[in-house]
């Protein structure tokens, strides 16, 4: 594959200046300025295995494949409220005042640009900082003007765009999103079915920049934004960090599964107090959450192949919105399993676990990744980055991949694939001499 090399600078685009961006920039200059491991992050650590298990060549990721180097990222963000990156961060509560003061510098010049917002769709907040325009489609071409006074004013020679900001009411596609032309049509007649994540992930690909979606939101999932992800030749991949509760559910369940043990019952619930928690305590937000939340267990554990051990069970998933906590989520999940002749058995999980920490070396990996991809002129949906989404896309027509370690597989194997070096099967019957 003719990947260009990364120069010259790399924007990082970011709608919402929240809990998750603001840790995700945090960490990147305590990184940069030695201060801290890059703890999470696949890019950063991970090694990847070339050739034969005989050959020891274990290179790191990032020295195997051509990415942007960190000391080349450059931030920008939108954000309802006007709070620079510093301010925000103060606010979200993750990081101790000595982390955010060690950051301040990089943070504090991180000054939120007007937002398109409809508190339509986000019910639960509403801030000063936003874009007024007669229609959608011209506040489409504000955020176009943005990107390019950013890229002007940072001298960057690409950019990614991440969403992070809230999640959205739920919706469905309907007819407008259906084609690019009906589309285009409804943002000039400022159809309501137009969500704002949709009008950001517009005026990135029109304007030669990626799109990936951090929250539940439906945005890329459309056609019409597929359509005009292909004609624009630009990656973009989604949906909802795979982080908390789902990731120790795609690390689990593949586990019973491959050990052919039953699942009756999966119930998880979590307790948060953050802005996010704020937004989902709205019940059409969280219905956005659950839907996503929901469907790795049944492809993971595939109860039409599996009906004696998965045919009957009961998932349900809670989130309980709970100020003290702030962002520090606890999130328990209760399985009942059965195995060797049906009897019963229960599996306790309690995760007090931090959602920003986890989900901002996420960030930079897609971030990092979804550079790359633009830089291999890898154009539509990226399906090997559903390692980092709860409800990874798909092409049309293929179920989506849930097991965390099939993930794993298909993202090293792709970027060997990429490189040119031999894809590994893991079946070795090179090493014996048992067969003829
Ligand atoms: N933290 C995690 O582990 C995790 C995991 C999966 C998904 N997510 C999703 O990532 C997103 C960010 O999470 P967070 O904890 O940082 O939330 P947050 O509430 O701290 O930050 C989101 C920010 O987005 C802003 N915002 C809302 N609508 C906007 C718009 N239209 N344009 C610009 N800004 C807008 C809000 O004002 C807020 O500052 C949420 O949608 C969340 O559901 C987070």
């Amino acid at each position: 594959m003719d990947t260009k090399a990364p120069e010259g600078k790399l924007g990082v685009l970011i709608p919402g200046l929240g809990a998750v961006s603001t840790t995700f920039i945090a960490g990147v200059d305590a990184i940069l300025n030695g201060r801290s491991a890059p703890i999470g992050s696949l890019t950063q650590m991970a090694t990847i295995r070339l050739g034969k298990r005989t050959e020891n060549n274990n290179p790191r990721i990032k020295d195997f494949v051509p990415l942007a180097e960190l000391k080349d990222l450059v931030f920008g963000a939108w954000d309802i409220f006007e709070d620079d990156g510093y301010q925000a961060a103060s606010k979200a509560g993750v990081l101790t005042s000595q982390d955010l003061d060690a950051a301040r510098g990089t943070l504090e010049s991180v000054k939120p640009m007007k937002a398109v917002f409809d508190h339509e769709y986000v019910k639960n907040i509403d801030g000063p900082n936003k874009k007024a325009a007669a229609t959608k489609m011209l506040l489409a071409e504000m955020l176009m003007d943005d990107i390019k006074s950013f890229r002007a004013k940072h001298n960057t020679t690409r950019e990614v765009m991440m969403w992070c900001a809230s999640t959205e009411v739920y919706i469905e596609p309907t007819d407008i999103h259906s084609s690019l032309e009906k589309f285009e049509a409804a943002l000039l007649n400022n159809d309501p079915g137009i969500a704002p994540s949709m009008i950001y992930a517009y005026a990135a690909l029109k304007s030669g920049v990626p799109f990936l979606m951090g929250a539940p939101n439906l945005t890329v999932d459309i056609p019409a934004i597929q359509e005009l992800a292909m004609l624009t030749k630009m990656p973009i991949a989604g949906k909802d960090f795979k982080t908390g509760q789902t990731l120790m559910k795609t690390i689990l369940a593949p586990g019973l599964k491959s050990r052919m043990l039953g699942v009756e019952g999966w119930f998880s619930t979590n307790i948060l107090g953050n802005r996010d928690g704020e937004v989902l305590d709205d019940p059409m937000a969280f219905k956005t959450k659950e839907v996503s939340k929901k469907g790795a267990l049944d492809y993971i554990l595939q109860a039409d192949s599996y009906p004696d051990l998965y045919k009957d069970l009961y998932h349900k998933v809670r989130i309980n919105y709970y100020p003290p906590r702030g962002d520090a989520k606890e999130g328990w999940d209760n399985i009942d399993i059965f195995g060797w002749m049906g009897y019963k058995m229960q599996i306790k999980v309690d995760f007090l676990c931090r959602d920003s920490i986890l989900a901002a070396p996420i960030v930079l990996d897609l971030v990092l990744f979804a550079d790359l991809a633009l830089r291999s002129n890898m154009r539509g949906i990226q399906e090997w980055l559903s390692f980092y989404f709860k409800a990874p896309m798909v092409a049309p027509g293929l179920y989506p991949e849930h097991d965390i370690f099939i993930q794993l597989t298909k993202l090293k194997n792709t970027l060997r694939w990429m490189m040119g070096e031999e894809l590994i099967t893991h079946v070795g019957h090179e090493y014996y001499d048992s067969y003829e």
